[in-house]
């Protein structure tokens, strides 16, 4: 639940475009937290709902339809790609569990997700996204356009960045192993 800020909402197009313009929202973002001029609490607020909702979409519905027909991109990808999730979003988690947003800790923590997310969106599009860009089909590609866009909406609308939510999704996922080790 946040005020004036917007999320966007797409409905439909081509999934690599729908996701690449998702990651330029998140660095314009990422860039308004680091403002010691804005309302940083409402920014991550935001930020924590258009992550959370784009990477559950992602993983649910995009990472394994580009696994099977994009030939660059294997099992070993989809992982890393989750475990960059895991990690972005327990670096969110620490954000967000912060009371005060004008301390060095909060400082320590937004350049820690920024960090994360820079490294995870380049690599994400380098190793996923363009190879699938020329090797899935634009059919398929339109196809889970639309489903993924639904999708992060839907997660939007249940506010899925709220705290407890967050909670929930980091917690699952270091039951699952994703959160172990660096590589
Ligand atoms: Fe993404
Ligand atoms: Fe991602």
């Amino acid at each position: 639940m946040t005020t004036g800020i917007d999320l966007g909402r797409p409905t439909s197009g081509d999934v690599i475009d729908l996701i690449t313009e998702d990651h330029r929202r998140f660095e314009h973002l990422l860039s308004q937290l680091r403002l010691a001029t804005a309302d940083r609490d409402n920014v991550r607020r935001a930020f924590a709902d258009v992550l959370i909702a784009h990477g559950e979409a992602e993983e649910e519905l995009v990472y394994p339809v580009l696994r099977r027909t994009a030939e660059d991109v294997d099992a070993h990808d989809v992982e890393h790609g989750k475990e960059e999730h895991a990690e972005g979003n327990q670096a969110l988690l620490d954000l967000l569990e912060l009371k005060g947003t004008d301390t060095q800790a909060f400082t320590d923590a937004a350049e820690k997700l920024s960090n994360l997310i820079a490294h995870h969106i380049a690599e994400e599009e380098l190793s996923i996204l363009e190879p699938a860009r020329t090797e899935t089909s634009i059919k398929v590609r339109f196809d889970l356009g639309a489903k993924w866009a639904a999708r992060r909406n839907e997660l939007i609308d249940e506010g899925c960045g709220a705290i407890e939510n967050v909670r929930r999704v980091v917690a699952e996922a270091e039951a699952e192993g994703l959160l172990d080790e660096e590589e």
